[in-house]
């Protein structure tokens, strides 16, 4: 396992168009092992494959508190079946350090997905919890959409990403929904 370097906002894997995983062979245990450990490295919630400069449809999460046992959730080829409601909190991401801005999303989520060991399941996540956050967070990643582009005031959001010496907003791809 390793810690990889984690892409930052402005770099060009963040949008580029990522591909469904053929098989869940050792390769990729391998590499979602290593996205686990990055994500842990980091203090993260959830990261996903484009953020270590891979193209693949994965992403993993953890939602668990601090002083919880850890609990790795794994998604490869993702699909998001259900979504309802809306939401406007606060979110991060380990490819914008120390950003945070309040972004719109669904309250309800259901995700189909394979696991570590090639398993289909189906999750819902309820209620606006981190976990359906993070699932929409981490799904959009996999679509080259990032949370500043649905954030729900643009100049909150640009002050912010100036005052880390980080890119402007891409106008064009701002999501309103
Ligand atoms: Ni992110």
């Amino acid at each position: 396992m390793a810690i990889k370097r984690i892409v930052k906002y402005g770099e060009p894997s963040l949008r580029e168009p990522t591909k469904e995983v053929f098989k869940v062979s050792k390769k990729i245990q391998d590499l979602v092992h290593d996205m686990l450990e990055t994500m842990y490295s980091s203090n993260g919630v959830g990261l996903a494959a484009p953020q270590i400069g891979v193209n693949l449809r994965i992403f993993v999460i953890d939602v668990s508190g601090e002083n919880e046992p850890l609990h790795p959730l794994v998604f490869i080829n993702p699909k998001i079946i259900k979504k309802s409601g809306s939401i406007c909190t606060q979110e991060g991401c380990l490819s914008f350090p120390d950003v945070y801005t309040d972004v719109n999303r669904a309250e309800y989520v259901m995700v189909k997905a394979t696991d570590i060991k090639g398993r289909s399941f189906v999750m819902e996540a309820k209620d606006g919890s981190l976990l359906s956050r993070a699932i929409q967070h981490e799904f959009d990643h996999l679509e080259g959409i990032l949370f500043v582009d649905r954030c729900a005031d643009v100049e909150q959001t640009e002050q912010e990403l100036a005052k880390h010496n980080l890119p402007k907003i891409e106008q064009d791809r701002l999501i309103k929904e």
